[in-house]
C-alpha cells in the first residue's frame, strides 16, 4: 500500500523554505557580526598614547642609561601584569633624556644595555645595537624605537605607543 503523504501547496512549501532561509541568516548574522568585529577592530581601533611618570629627575645620572617601567597604555583590561613594560632611559645632559623600547626589531626579544661595551644585545639572535639605537650587527632590519619623553613638574614622563616590530 502506497502512503506517501500528499505534497504541500507551492505556495506554502515556498513561504517556509523562505521562512528557513531568512530564520538562517538571522543566526548567522547573530552568531558572526561579533566574530568578524573582533577579527577587525585591530584596523579600526586607535591606540591609546598616554604619557606615564617613571620617576624624579633627581633619579637619573647625566650619561647613564636604566631600565624603566611602565604600564602599556594599549593593555586590554584583562592583561594583569603583561600590561607591565619597559624602556632604556638614558639622561643625555640635565635636560635631555631618550627613552629605547626594550623590544628588538627582529622578532621583539628584550634587549640588555652593556655600559662597559656601549651596546644593546639582544639574546635571541645576536642582535647588537649601537647606544644610539642604530644597528651594528646581526638580523635587526631597524634602529631601536624610541618613546617621545618630557619632564613635568619634577618628573621624567614617558609616552606609551605602540612599537613596530618589522
Ligand atoms: S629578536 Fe633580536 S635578533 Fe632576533
Amino acid at each position: 500500500m502506497n502512503a506517501t503523504p500528499p505534497a504541500a501547496p507551492p505556495e506554502r512549501r515556498r513561504f517556509l523554505t523562505r521562512l528557513s532561509v531568512g530564520l538562517s541568516a538571522a543566526v548567522g548574522a547573530v552568531l558572526g557580526l561579533p566574530v568578524i568585529g573582533f577579527l577587525f577592530a585591530p584596523l579600526t581601533r586607535r591606540e591609546p598614547r598616554v604619557w606615564r611618570p617613571v620617576g624624579g629627575v633627581d633619579e637619573f645620572e647625566v650619561g647613564k642609561t636604566v631600565t624603566v617601567r611602565f604600564d602599556d597604555a594599549s593593555a586590554l583590561p584583562w592583561a594583569g601584569v603583561t600590561a607591565r613594560t619597559a624602556a632604556w632611559l638614558r639622561r643625555e645632559d640635565q635636560s635631555r633624556f631618550i627613552a629605547y623600547s626594550v623590544h628588538c626589531t627582529h622578532l621583539g626579544c628584550p634587549v640588555r644595555w652593556v655600559a662597559a661595551a656601549e651596546l644593546f644585545l639582544c639574546p635571541c639572535h645576536g642582535g647588537v645595537y649601537y647606544a644610539d639605537g642604530t644597528v651594528s650587527a646581526g638580523p635587526p632590519p631597524k634602529p631601536l624605537p624610541t618613546y617621545p619623553v618630557r619632564v613635568r613638574n619634577g618628573q621624567v614622563e614617558i609616552q606609551t605607543s605602540p612599537i613596530p616590530i618589522a
